[in-house]
């Protein structure tokens, strides 16, 4: 392998990039300039991929320092475009950004001493930041440069609301003339995701169904109209969610930490977290890797399922697709639906499920579910004690917290967990849990088998006269309760 340290002024062109089936007995490749999101020889999945030994790369991570000066450039401001060395199928004057990646890495000490880690040892990866209010606007910068890249003017998704909101944002906000179609299923996203889709101006079609349908049928429609998916199948969308490892390692001084914690829905996050690590190692810039822990909601749990309990592995890129094929027949024979409050992971068949299976492998990773009860107090924890998290996201603490306890991550373990999206993203949720109204609670929780809000802060009714309001502060608020 040769690597080449980059000048200022030099950038990489799409020469070395191509797309490649993941089944390595088929193998077949695909050009760059094609958007057909499946092996059109096997059917299965597509990586992007790079002729390294081409490609203009960085020989160490500190290298991408220099772009923090830059920043009234919009593709060194991008914290997914700053890292394009990582990502080298469009050259940096055709890429789309809308000032997404602004994220922040998040020491909390609270929600350390919830997970049961030392303080220091956790840090919240916060991408609630991004325009749009998750970490989908990463893979959009990609996966709309590569539309731009090809062409493409309709631009489709089914979701669960974040992947719609984002793809909503970037057509409303750049000039290139993206027209948006979105695919929902009927009350099965927040109302903080849905009112983004049509402020933003999408066309947004509600199906009777939930996500596993809206994807089959938003791919059938792409298909004959010859739109463009949005959704993580696409691999250029997981191009653009590795940057969430590069900022991790770039706010800890490029230091690798020991875990990455984060919720598994469609698995694109997993995947391409997998896939930076794998690429990094490869070109030397690390010499470790994290372990890598995907946390399903215990009502969506196909992942460890398969994994946990039906020893699925990656096996060189073939695994065992008996066992896949048996699990989905058994939901469809039992009629099972994923059903969980994190409505964002509420997904039972993964897309990514094979390219996650070689992130499990290749960063020793762990899998485990967790019910609705669990997430919710950590939610509660994570906005006491950070910066707040809708509920999918806080699976991820529920997750380090459950292998805090089964003694996999030690106590002294510098674990990274990924809070996914805004906590303003469902609001519905996090005033049902801290609402004092039992109605509500029961309404929007209880049908899921939450039972308690163990760590709810409830409003204080009071009258609104001056002297029973002072002392209502007096009994909750007094200063050294405010300072411990
Ligand atoms: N967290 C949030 C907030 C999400 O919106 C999603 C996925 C995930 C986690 C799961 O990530 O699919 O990479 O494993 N939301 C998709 C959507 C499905 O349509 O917005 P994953």
């Amino acid at each position: 392998m040769s690597v080449t340290i980059l000048t200022e002024t030099r950038s990489t062109g799409t020469e070395v990039a191509f797309q490649q089936c993941i089944n390595p007995v088929c193998g077949t490749t695909v050009s760059i300039d094609r958007a057909i999101f499946e092996c059109p020889k096997c059917g299965d999945l597509l990586d992007v991929v790079y002729d390294w030994d081409r490609a203009e790369v960085p020989d160490n991570l500190r290298w991408f320092e220099r772009k923090w000066s830059n920043r009234n450039d919009p593709a060194d401001f991008s914290g997914v475009w700053r890292f394009r060395e990582l990502l080298p199928f469009v050259s940096k004057d055709r890429v789309v950004t809308i000032g997404e990646g602004q994220t922040l890495l998040q020491r909390s000490d609270a929600v350390a001493s919830y997970v049961g880690v030392s303080p220091g040892c956790l840090q919240l990866q916060y991408e609630g930041m991004n325009p749009s209010g998750s970490f989908k606007d990463n893979g959009m910068a990609a996966a709309f440069t590569h539309a731009r890249m090809v062409g493409a003017k309709r631009v489709a998704c089914a979701s669960t609301g974040n992947t719609s909101a984002s793809l909503a944002v970037f057509c409303s906000s750049t000039t290139y003339g993206f027209k948006a179609i979105i695919f929902i299923g009927s009350g099965k996203i927040a109302y903080g995701k849905l009112s983004q889709a049509l402020d933003h101006g999408a066309l947004t079609i509600q199906i009777v169904g939930d996500f596993d349908d809206a994807l089959e049928r938003v791919r059938q429609v792409a298909d004959r109209l010859g739109i463009y998916l949005m959704n993580s199948v696409n691999p250029f969308r997981l191009e653009g969610q590795k940057t969430i490892m590069y900022r991790i390692l770039e706010a800890n001084g490029w230091e690798v930490p020991d875990w990455i914690v984060v919720p598994g829905g469609n698995l694109g996050n997993s995947s391409s977290f997998g896939k930076a690590f794998i690429e990094m190692k490869h070109l030397g810039l690390i010499d470790r890797v994290p372990r890598l822990a995907i946390i399903n909601a215990a009502g969506a749990h196909t992942l460890d399922q398969l994994v946990s309990h039906h020893g699925l592995t990656w096996r060189n890129g073939l695994p065992n697709p008996d066992v896949i094929r048996d699990y989905y027949h058994h939901l469809d024979v039992e009629h099972l639906k994923a059903d969980t409050i994190a409505s964002a992971i509420e997904i039972n068949r993964p897309v990514n499920l094979k390219k996650c299976l070689r992130a499990l492998d290749f960063c020793d990773g762990v899998v485990r579910e967790v019910h609705d009860q669990e997430i919710l107090d950590a939610k509660a924890r994570v906005g006491a004690g950070g910066l707040g998290c809708e509920p999918a996201s806080a699976a991820s603490v529920a997750g380090a917290k459950l292998l805090r306890e089964q003694g996999v991550i030690a106590a002294g373990d510098r674990v990274v967990c990924i809070l996914t999206g805004h906590q303003l993203k469902d609001p519905t949720v996090t005033v049902a849990y801290h609402s004092a109204d039992q109605e509500q609670f029961e309404k929007v929780l209880g049908s899921r088998g939450v039972r308690r809000a163990g760590f709810a802060n409830r409003p204080v009714v009071v009258p609104n006269e001056l002297e029973s309001i002072i002392r209502t502060i007096g009994l909750y608020a007094t200063p050294e309760s405010a300072e411990s």
